[in-house]
């Protein structure tokens, strides 16, 4: 489902005439087969976000290659990679990045706004969606009156509206307290199950790591290890 290839990247910091090259990441070869839910794990620095921002194509590496449901995506331009993007790839984040001033059922919408379908399959589909991750009472409600729980229900919900086949998430229960994070967790099993969703889980959480099927740790930009779990 995913599949890397020599993939290295750096980052240019400071003005011109002053300036340092950090390297990050260095020749990452990797695969994630299709159902798969593979995990992340790395200390701070290692270079896991650079590594999903990359294969969300936010960022281009320096070299190397990256597949995804057998489109190589690192020769798609930017606009065509947004429209990959929107169609096939879900993304849950730490901080669940949704927008303040719009409703909970906005953020879930946003996404088939972006595809282009009509006011009515949406509500349908959004209202479908708030029930599935149990929030349908909510919908209404802004995000800063939701728990972080809540909230990252709603980051989910929005993930999942367009059936993307593969779901990328960075620290997705690093603000959740332990209750709220092993019921996270079970959805994520869940969807991966009943769905066959496929998983790149970015964490420092053992929790986290042992629902995976796999584990793969970075360490200064490079993979180290691979781990079954
Ligand atoms: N936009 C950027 N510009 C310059 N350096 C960056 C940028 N993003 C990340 N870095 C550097 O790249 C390294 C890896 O960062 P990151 O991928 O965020 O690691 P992790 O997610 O494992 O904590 C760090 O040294 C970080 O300072
Ligand atoms: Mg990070």
């Amino acid at each position: 489902m995913i599949k890397i290839n020599n993939l290295s990247h750096e980052f240019v910091i400071g003005k011109k005439g002053r300036q340092t090259i950090v390297p990050v990441l260095r020749n990452i070869s990797l695969s994630v087969n299709r159902g798969e839910i593979v995990t992340i794990v790395g200390r701070s620095g290692s270079g896991k976000s650079t590594l999903l921002n990359l294969i969300s194509g936010f960022i281009r590496p320096k070299e190397g290659e990256i597949w995804i449901a057998n489109e190589k995506v690192t020769d798609l331009n930017e606009a065509k990679f947004a429209d990959f993007r929107i169609n096939n790839l879900g993304f849950i984040f730490q901080s669940f990045q949704l927008i303040p001033s719009m409703t909970a059922f906005q953020n879930v919408e946003l996404p088939l706004i972006l595809k282009g379908l009509n006011e009515n399959d949406r509500k349908q589909q959004t209202e479908e969606m708030m029930d599935r991750v149990g929030l349908l009472d909510y919908q209404d409600h802004y995000p800063s009156e939701l728990s972080g729980g809540q909230q990252q229900r709603v980051s989910i919900a929005r993930a999942l509206i367009v059936n993307p086949p593969v779901i990328l998430a960075d620290e997705p229960t690093g603000s959740l307290d332990s209750e709220t994070e092993e019921d996270l967790l079970k959805f994520i099993k869940q969807l991966n199950r009943d769905l066959g969703i496929t998983f790149l889980i970015i964490t420092h959480d053992d929790k986290v790591a042992d629902i995976g099927d796999r584990k793969i740790e970075l360490i200064d930009g490079m993979i180290v290890e691979e781990v079954l779990v």
